[in-house]
């Protein structure tokens, strides 16, 4: 049994390691976090259609570079506010911050990089469109032991 559990956690180091073949200060991709006050039921409901309208626009092939993680009623993590993730490899950052900009309506957007420096990338890296928000830094971890890769989720994302 003993030896067995050594197995498991010298194979699940190994994995771990292994998977690291990248650069961890290089930008792999871009979070966009749609912000919304989760107590107004019109900020919700465009926040709900425009979530719904990305998925569209994934699915076309538009945003194909890009997916989308669950919608948040209550803030979490760093975010002040109702928010939703969305997030695409940096070789779509020119077409998906174009469509940010021409389609996010009332809603704040949040933009990060992605790379291991978490609070660098949510703080001096980071930029909003629309009117912008004050976030909880302290949530947050100044090194990460992984990038987001935009990689598909195993949890459901579903609204
Ligand atoms: C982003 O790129 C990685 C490879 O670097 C790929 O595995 C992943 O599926 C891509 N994500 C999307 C949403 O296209
Ligand atoms: C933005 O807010 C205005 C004023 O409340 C509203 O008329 C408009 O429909 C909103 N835009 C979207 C895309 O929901």
């Amino acid at each position: 049994m003993y030896k067995l559990v050594c197995l498991a956690i010298l194979t699940t180091a190994f994995v771990v390691v292994a998977a690291v073949n990248y650069d961890r200060t290089e930008i792999h991709g871009y979070h966009f976090h749609t912000y919304f006050f989760q107590k107004d039921d019109d900020s919700t409901q465009e926040a709900r259609e425009f979530r719904q309208e990305i998925q569209r626009q994934i699915e076309d092939g538009l945003l194909a570079n890009c997916r989308l993680n669950r919608f948040n009623m209550d803030p979490v993590g760093p975010h002040p506010v109702g928010s939703f993730e969305t997030c695409c490899n940096k070789t779509s950052l020119s077409q998906s911050l174009s469509w940010f900009m021409q389609n996010r309506g009332n809603l704040t957007i949040f933009l990060h990089p992605l790379t291991t420096e978490e609070i660098l990338d949510h703080t001096v890296r980071s930029s909003f469109l629309g009117s912008p928000f004050k976030l909880k830094i302290s949530a947050l971890e100044t090194t990460l032991a992984a990038v987001d890769l935009c990689l598909p989720l195993t949890t459901s994302n579903d609204v």
